[in-house]
């Protein structure tokens, strides 16, 4: 549909030259704290000006303390207009994470000037040694920084101002790499701001049919497949806890199932399994009033997981993946699910309902239960799963649970790679006793004390004897406040962060 627009709000290209003869609104200079003597391209702009950059940095006007940001103008002997200085921080502290952050913050500043072009140049001994990170997280930084959702404005034109254009200047010896690892970043952006729309979208023009027919959109016809299982369909499968979920809505519940073939056919594939909840009302046990509108974010593990689709596809990863969908509504209407019901899931496991807002666990119990047939080599579900999560961790940070050391130590080092942050909460034994049932094999919720955790217990119920982790993305899944690169509302959590995994595991 046209409200979708997952494409570059931000253009940004290589280009072969000097940023100090480049002519442009505005040249970028990316300086660590306290850095009293300009070197490399910073020397030689400042001279262009000369010597306004030197000027400042000897008042205490600009320092080069992290998000730190500055305009100066550059007088009529260069051939920018202006130097934006964005401080990094220092210089023994800096990360690809603190870049992405910076050059987030310079060019919104500019977006906020109006100035609608600007240049900079990969200063290679900021991460020596890592010129595809420097490059990427530029990138990275600086597309997911002025990302906006606009589709829905119609008459704040003044929103609409962006920073179109973005040029990345290097020496023509570092043209090939530069512009090659700037075309994946590129991709890898898309895919966080194609998640980031599907999630801010309203749940009225997001349903399950919805989410369904831009799944078949990004299937390409040749490595992408998609498959789509509706209702009755799950009902012959029997998939009943994606159906009690669903039983309470208009909206029919759908299994969107993506395949992308990018290792040989032998391969076992990796299954991503995205919780779908298209609207989360809680059911029977309903939600309260305040912030229900936020709960449109109920599939952001959905998103997520279709974004890295995409993203695969378009990388051409050298796996192969499959991505498991269970998309529903959750609300109370009349054949709506109730409390003390009982549901004989899609593995056979009998589930007693005691809550019916904890309504993820069971749309994922099917999907978890159902990836077994792919006999895949990881599985690994995200999920806005558990509002204990954001007590437990807070809003930035992604909880997980699992029951293989090796999958958990390359998702933890992926999060690192790409600066999503997540913590790991055990998954003892005595959790799964929390959630046994007086008369069914298991129960829905285990009461307050150790949520996130009684969530992935229940989830392991239904799990195969392939590794399995569980993401809980409940807190990050949507900022509350804009942060440097995540501007307020959905973020596409989970996005860079299972990419960054799938590139590692490659085939070689
Ligand atoms: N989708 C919610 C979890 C959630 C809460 C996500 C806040 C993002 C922000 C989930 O379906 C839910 O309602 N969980 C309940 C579980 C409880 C009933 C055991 C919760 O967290 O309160
Ligand atoms: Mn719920
Ligand atoms: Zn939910």
């Amino acid at each position: 549909s046209k409200k979708i627009h997952a494409e570059a709000h931000l253009k940004i290209t290589v280009k072969k030259g000097k940023p100090a003869q480049t002519k442009t609104q505005s040249v970028i200079l990316l300086m660590c704290e306290d850095e009293k003597k300009l070197s490399g391209e910073a020397a030689a702009v400042d001279n262009k000006t000369g010597g306004l950059v030197k000027e400042m940095l000897k008042s205490t006007d600009f320092t080069g303390k992290a998000l730190q940001t500055a305009v100066l103008y550059a007088g009529k002997n260069a051939p920018f207009r202006r130097i934006l200085l964005a401080g990094l921080g220092k210089k023994n502290e800096l990360t690809a994470e603190k870049i992405r952050q910076t050059v987030a913050k310079a060019v919104r500043h500019l977006r906020e000037l109006k100035v609608g072009q600007a240049a900079v140049a990969p200063e290679w001994n900021l991460l020596p040694g890592q010129k595809n990170t420097l490059v990427a997280s530029m990138v990275e930084g600086a597309r997911l920084g002025l990302y906006k959702y606009l589709p829905y404005k119609t008459q704040e034109k003044d929103d609409r101002a962006e920073m179109p254009r973005l040029e990345i200047i290097c020496d023509p010896a570092d043209y090939t790499l530069a512009a090659a690892e700037a075309r994946k970043a590129n991709i890898i952006a898309d895919a966080v701001c194609f998640a980031r729309d599907l999630v801010s979208a309203p749940g009225n023009e997001m349903t399950p049919s919805i989410l369904a027919r831009q799944a078949r959109k990004i299937a390409d016809g040749k490595k992408l497949s998609c498959s789509v299982l509706g209702k009755a369909k799950l009902k012959s499968l029997g998939m009943n806890a994606l159906l009690a979920v669903a039983a309470g809505s208009h909206e029919p519940p759908q299994l969107i199932i993506l395949e992308y073939k990018g290792a040989k056919k032998s391969a076992p594939p990796v299954v991503l399994a995205g919780k779908g909840l298209t609207f989360d009302a809680g059911g029977i046990s309903l939600k309260a009033a305040e912030k229900m509108d936020e709960m449109k974010m109920d599939m952001a593990g959905a998103a997520a997981v279709m974004a890295v689709a995409h993203a695969a596809t378009r990388l051409g990863l050298a796996v192969n993946l499959v991505c498991l969908i269970p998309a529903t509504e959750n609300m109370p209407g009349g054949g709506a699910l109730k409390p003390g019901d009982i549901v004989r899931s899609y593995s056979g496991n009998t589930i007693e309902i005691i809550n019916t807002d904890a309504e993820g666990r069971l749309i994922l119990a099917d999907a978890l239960a159902y990836a077994s047939r792919y006999k895949p080599a990881a599985v690994i579900d995200i999920a806005t799963l558990t509002g204990a999560c954001i007590v437990a961790l807070g809003e930035e940070v992604i909880g997980m649970l699992g029951t293989d050391d090796a999958l958990k130590a390359g998702i933890k080092k992926a999060s690192e790679a790409a600066g999503e942050l997540l913590w790991e909460l055990p998954l003892w034994d005595m959790y799964s006793e929390m959630i046994k049932s007086d008369i069914a094999d298991v129960k829905n919720t285990g009461g307050r004390p150790a949520g996130t955790i009684t969530a992935a217990a229940f989830l392991n119920k239904f799990t195969g004897d392939y590794p399995w982790v569980h993401l809980d993305i409940a807190g990050p899944a949507w900022a509350t406040k804009d942060r440097p690169y995540t501007p307020k509302g959905a973020s596409g959590a989970g996005v860079r962060l299972l990419i960054e995994y799938l590139k590692n595991i490659q085939a070689k």
